[in-house]
């Protein structure tokens, strides 16, 4: 595939690694030749008990993400995302062409990606409400699946494999790649690390689960068991281990902008077990790491909260970035960028007394690792 414009879609069909499966859930048949446009119109496509929806979601003024979200929870969570990267313009059109092309275009008609599968007998295209979003041959068989090509957050029932890998998205509400990934490497280990942002290259481990030469995948199971096991099925490491039922609960996890990994439930609206939850995503079990201020202690690379700033860890075990007097933030909308002097720096060409103007500044329980 040759694409003159970057490009924000880019799936390919992995028929080696895909172990295909036929869809026994309900589901809806969406047929080729159907279409989405982003619009503020809210025509999506969702899965038979409305739990997911496949659609546009606008992010800014003109700017559209096509993604799959909670369909039935206000906050519309999304879960996965295609352009993160390159949001598209009003207007745009997703496809699902004749010859089974999942075609993304701009207003113009440009073609901007596309998932490839021509002459792979996609027969029609399925939301489940697992929140898998299907391609299918006529014997419902799945052809690609995005389950296989996760983003930032893996679901119930959606298992990571060898060689896969999350990228933390740039903050909160901007979905562009940043700077942290989860892997499992084709050797089993499953690490965190920081990438050479904006490039996409590996950095700095922060976190492994040492499972080189025997893990083989991460399981989300049903009842809300996060962990790593083995060919054999034994369980190397439990990543979370607060279980509870999806039957009451959506669950997702995510390797969220500040690097941690997090796992969070949600009630839902007809649980019967939902006294003492807000109707809110609720953080439960650790995080990992459990600390992410003294994980990160790279040796090229800004730490947790970007040069120049050091980071606290709150109550509620988040990240939080300060300044040093005489500091501030490059950019005090994005606070992991780091901080700037806020003074002159001292000059040898002027005669002048400086040294009055300079100062030691005690500061309690701070460490700057590797560099005192
Ligand atoms: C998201 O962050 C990236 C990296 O800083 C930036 O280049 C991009 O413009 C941002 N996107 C939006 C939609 O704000
Ligand atoms: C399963 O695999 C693990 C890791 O390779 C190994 O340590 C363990 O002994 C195996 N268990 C069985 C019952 O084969
Ligand atoms: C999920 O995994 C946990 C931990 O191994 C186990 O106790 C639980 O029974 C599993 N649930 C299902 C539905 O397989």
């Amino acid at each position: 595939m040759a694409l003159a414009t970057p490009c924000p879609l880019c799936i390919f069909l992995h028929f080696l690694l895909l172990l295909p499966f036929t869809i026994a859930q309900n589901h809806i048949k969406i047929p080729l030749g159907s279409s989405l446009t982003a619009n503020d119109g809210n025509l999506v496509w969702a899965s038979p008990l409305g739990e997911f929806a496949f659609g546009f979601q606008q992010i800014e003024k003109d700017g559209f993400l096509l993604a799959i979200w909670f369909n039935k929870i206000p906050e519309r969570t999304v879960v996965w995302s295609a352009n993160g990267n390159t949001l598209v313009k009003r207007g745009s059109k997703l496809e699902l062409t004749k010859n089974g092309l999942l075609v993304l275009k701009s207003p113009t008609g440009k073609q901007i990606c596309v998932v490839q599968g021509a002459g792979s007998g996609v027969a029609y295209a399925a939301m489940l409400d697992t929140g898998n979003f299907v391609l299918a041959s006529q014997d419902s068989v799945s052809i690609w699946e995005s389950f296989n090509e996760p983003t930032d957050t893996l679901l119930p029932l959606q298992a990571f494999n060898q060689g896969k890998r999350l990228a933390a998205r740039y903050s909160g509400k901007n979905f562009s790649k940043g700077r942290f990934q989860l892997k499992l490497r084709s050797n089993g280990n499953l690490e965190l690390y920081t990438t050479t942002f904006p490039m996409d290259a590996a950095n700095y481990v922060y976190w492994s689960s040492n499972t080189a030469g025997s893990g083989f995948q991460v399981m989300f199971n049903q009842s809300g068991s996060i962990y790593l096991q083995a060919k054999n099925g034994t369980i190397l490491s439990m990543l979370s281990s607060k279980p509870s039922s999806t039957e009451d609960f959506y669950q997702r996890a995510i390797l969220e902008y500040d690097g941690v990994f997090r796992h969070y439930v949600h009630p839902k609206n007809n649980g019967p077990d939902t006294k003492g939850w807000s109707r809110a995503w609720s953080h439960c079990s650790t995080s990992i790491p459990s600390n992410i201020c003294l994980s990160l202690k790279e040796e090229t690379g800004g730490g947790a909260c970007g040069f120049n700033g050091y980071c606290s860890l709150e109550k509620d075990q988040r990240p939080n970035c300060h300044c040093p007097n005489g500091y501030s933030f490059i950019d005090p909308n994005d606070v992991m960028k780091g901080c700037k002097q806020s003074f002159e720096s001292q000059s040898c060409d002027v005669n002048s007394k400086e040294e009055d103007k300079f100062y030691f500044n005690t500061m309690e329980n701070t460490d700057w690792p590797l560099s005192d």
